[in-house]
């Protein structure tokens, strides 16, 4: 049921962290991976790195804020492949400032990239996807969503952008069931990825926080990948709306 071969899956901000991961996890298990990111001379190496385990993967230029680029990313898939069943909207930016001193700049920032860039991914896939009658699409949201019984101090912008996604994953799977498009969201606790570079910079904080974490550890990107893949797969072909935690157990204490 899980079975990805020959599937087309554009990961976006996959040059590194969890979108890598992913785009390795889908390479191995047979999908045609679009790699895509700010840098087009970093997603070439993880398009070497999938090509080397046998995968197959091209390597693209886009970022996310970007129209003309995510349509231009959707359109070569097509144009190389012929279809685009999948899309993981992963790229994101999390930026750590006391509300009292976010700028302007520093909230749509953040803004365009967490939420902007979602919604121009997923249009531009859903609008292909809604002509082959297929797709699934997976956004990555956070524990950093909202209404989960923990507040994040800090990141303010980022926790507006990742409330968002769960609001907009929900609006979608309305939408776009009548295409036979299922939309689903993930929320990772946290995990091993450059992104948290600067928690881990504080161990005080960084002790804190895994205390709170029942299994004691950060997650691996390949743990999430595994969710992602199974979300994007046959196998949740009753899924659609959903927002799926994935944290070590962090919201049930
Ligand atoms: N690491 C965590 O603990 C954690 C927890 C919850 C959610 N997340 C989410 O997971 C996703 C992946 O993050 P990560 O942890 O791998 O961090 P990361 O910083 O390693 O990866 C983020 C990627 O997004 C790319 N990116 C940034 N701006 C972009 C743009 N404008 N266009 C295209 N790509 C862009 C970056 O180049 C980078 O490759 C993000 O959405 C993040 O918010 C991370």
């Amino acid at each position: 049921m899980t079975d990805l071969k020959g599937k087309v899956v554009m990961i976006t901000g996959s040059r590194r962290g969890m979108g890598k991961a992913h785009a390795l996890a889908f390479a191995k298990a047979g999908a045609k991976v679009v790699v895509c990111d700010i840098s087009q001379e970093e997603c070439v190496k993880v398009v070497k790195e999938a090509e080397k385990n046998g995968g197959e993967a091209i390597a693209l230029k886009c970022d996310v804020t970007n129209k003309k680029e995510v349509d231009n990313v959707v359109k070569a898939a097509v144009s190389k492949w012929g279809r685009l069943d999948i899309l993981v909207n992963n790229a994101g930016i999390a930026q750590f400032f006391p509300f009292l001193e976010i700028t302007e700049e520093d909230w749509d920032r953040t803004i365009n990239v967490n939420l902007k860039g979602y919604y121009l991914c997923a249009q531009a896939a859903a609008k292909q996807m809604a002509k082959q009658k297929s797709g699934a699409i997976v956004n990555v949201a956070s524990v950093a969503m909202g209404q989960v019984g923990i507040g994040f101090p800090s990141i303010a912008h980022y926790c507006a952008s990742k409330g968002g996604i769960v609001a907009m994953t929900e609006a979608l799977a309305i939408e776009l069931a009548p295409y036979n498009i299922r939309i689903n969201a993930i929320a990772p606790g946290m995990i091993e990825t450059p992104m948290i570079d600067p928690v881990k910079q504080d161990p005080k904080n960084m002790k804190g926080i895994l205390a709170r974490v029942p299994m004691g550890r950060v997650g691996k990107p390949e743990e999430v990948s595994n969710l992602v893949l199974f979300l994007a797969s046959d196998a949740a072909s009753y899924m659609t709306g959903s927002t799926v935690v994935i944290d070590g157990g962090w919201l049930a204490t």
